[in-house]
């Protein structure tokens, strides 16, 4: 063969791996509002960056009549590529290709560039667009899946991994996702369920569809397994890559620095007068977030679920930091299953990558009720105080207005190594509400009263003056400071700044015994 043959042949391989499942299947591809595994790459990758691996791997089946059927590539595309200017490895399975089904070879390929990812300390993005295990593959298809959750597991906390949901993504195929750091759904034609809607049909006779059981919006507001939920797939991937600028490229580095042009001491008058003066009125905790972080920028996560916690992350003199805070908004900010869940996991995910946290607290306490008791609060909020204990990152609270109950000490309070704890003038810190506390430690005098109700105002509002304030906790140093809303910029990145080079550890152990 000559040499001009010889790249004739490369090149009509290389064309050959690239068609996928042939025109027919990429025009149903687009057909279906969907993007192809390529295309895909293509933009969420710095223009001109994707190195392609194993662009000519096949797979090495023979029954069904697979052996006649062996596609290059073998429905996924692997490799690695620029983001934001920063290394990330990828896999984009291509649904065109016996329906983007994993079995040994494209489970193969996918676990070759998660090894990279660890090795490199890199990020991991996986586009997942897959009718499952290959069925004509049998048992090396579940075999192939066990080998990337066990790397999904093994790279948890060393490099960010972030799953795109983009079609199909059904039975044991969830559980990768389900482990990674993040997990972004495309409205309408993403879903994923353990079992389909045919499946629970016939178990339970429950009739429906696929968009209600595991659809991208009953993910990102019903169950919580997706992060967010995006408009269609340029959103989806202009998102990851947004994510993905927040956050470092491993566990040791440190996230991106972004230049800043919003002043480091920019005063924020408004926050001054945020907070109503009746004690029990809702103000929106996302306008304080977006006053702070630089430039009003912050990706909130999980922004439909639970959302008397709100998590994401913004900037502050152009370093990442994770904010959690409490949301008036809804079910007055109090913490639940769902919030102390959400918000346990991203504190968690913040300290596995170093990034600090910056906790807005106004919170009456625990939400109370049969249905919280017996669904677990108590292990569950147990998650959210274990992930504020352990962590070593930079942390900084200001508290805002309440700080009641077991809710004070969870919510990142200087007992649980919170390393700045600021309030503001209008904070409430104490054991409960005053009116909870009046009508428990003045019972009888409130009883014996002419007119109870006025006596239980007059109680409510002594308990107030005295203790429903920042200055007890103050006088014991458990606030470091009580700062003027408007200062709150100027003291959260100086707090940062100093807490740059913090050095704190936890006792050496196999792992701790978080309370699942
Ligand atoms: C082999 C598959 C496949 C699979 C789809 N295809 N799923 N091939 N193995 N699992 C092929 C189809 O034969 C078809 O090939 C092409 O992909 C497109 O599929 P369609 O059915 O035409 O597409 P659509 O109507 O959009 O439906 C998509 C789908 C459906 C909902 C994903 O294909 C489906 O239900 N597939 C089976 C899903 C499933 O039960 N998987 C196993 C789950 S158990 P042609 O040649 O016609 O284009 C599992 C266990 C994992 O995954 C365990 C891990 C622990």
């Amino acid at each position: 063969m000559s040499h001009k043959e010889k790249l004739d042949r490369l090149a009509e391989a290389r064309t050959n791996s690239q068609l996928g499942g042939g025109q027919k299947r990429i025009d149903a591809q687009h057909d279906r509002g969907k993007l192809t595994a390529r295309e895909r790459i293509e933009l969420l990758v710095d223009a001109g960056t994707f190195e392609e691996y194993d662009a000519f791997v096949t797979h090495r089946s023979r029954e069904f009549g697979l052996d006649s059927n062996r596609p290059l590539g073998d429905g996924v595309v692997t490799g690695s590529a620029l983001i934001n200017g920063r290394l990330t490895f990828l896999f984009s399975q291509d649904f065109t290709v016996f329906g983007g089904s994993l079995a040994e070879a494209h489970a193969q390929k996918i676990c070759k560039v998660m090894d990279m990812a660890g090795k490199v300390g890199a990020p991991l993005v996986g586009i997942n667009d897959s009718g499952g295990a290959r069925i004509q593959e049998g048992v090396v298809s579940l075999g192939g899946y066990a080998e990337i959750f066990l790397r999904n597991t093994m790279l948890s906390g060393v490099v960010p991994q972030i799953s795109l949901v983009m079609g199909p993504c059904a039975g044991g195929a969830v559980y990768s996702p389900a482990i990674t750091d993040f997990t972004l759904m495309t409205r309408k034609t993403s879903f994923m369920f353990v079992t389909g809607p045919n499946v629970v049909k016939t178990v339970t006779h429950e009739e429906i569809s696929s968009e209600e059981l595991g659809g991208a919006d009953s993910h990102a507001s019903v169950s919580g397994v997706a992060s967010l939920a995006c408009d269609n797939e340029a959103d989806t991937i202009e998102t990851a890559r947004k994510l993905l600028s927040f956050l470092p490229q491993n566990n040791a580095d440190d996230p991106p620095i972004v230049a800043c042009d919003d002043a480091f001491d920019r005063e924020i008058t408004e926050l001054d007068s945020i907070i109503p003066d009746n004690p029990n009125a809702p103000y929106d905790i996302k306008d304080v977030i977006k006053h702070v972080v630089d430039s009003a920028d912050f990706l909130e996560i999980q922004p439909d679920y639970a959302g008397n916690i709100v998590i994401g992350f913004g900037r502050l003199g152009g370093k990442t930091v994770g904010v959690i805070a409490n949301q008036p908004m809804v079910l007055a900010g109090a913490l639940d299953i769902a919030a102390s869940l959400k918000a346990a996991r991203f504190v968690r995910f913040c300290d596995a990558f170093g990034i600090g946290l910056l906790t807005f607290e106004d919170v009456p306490g625990f939400l109370p009720g049969s249905q919280q008791e017996h669904g677990g609060i108590i292990k569950h909020g147990a998650k959210l105080l274990y992930a504020y204990c352990e962590a070593t990152v930079p942390k900084v609270t200001v508290i805002t207005r309440k700080a009641y109950g077991g809710a004070y000490d969870v919510m990142s309070s200087k007992h649980i190594r919170g390393d700045f704890n600021y309030a503001w003038p209008t904070a409430e810190i104490a054991v409960m509400g005053p009116k909870g506390a009046a009508e428990i430690i003045f019972r009888k005098e409130i009883a014996a009263a002419k007119d109870p109700e006025k006596a239980l105002e007059a109680k409510t509002e002594e308990y107030r003056e005295q203790f429903a304030n920042p200055y007890k906790a103050a006088e014991r140093g458990y606030i470091d400071d009580i700062i003027k809303p408007r200062e709150t910029r100027a003291r959260l990145i100086r707090a940062f700044q100093t807490l740059e080079n913090k050095v704190d550890t936890n006792p050496p152990k196999k792992h701790g015994n978080i309370p699942l």
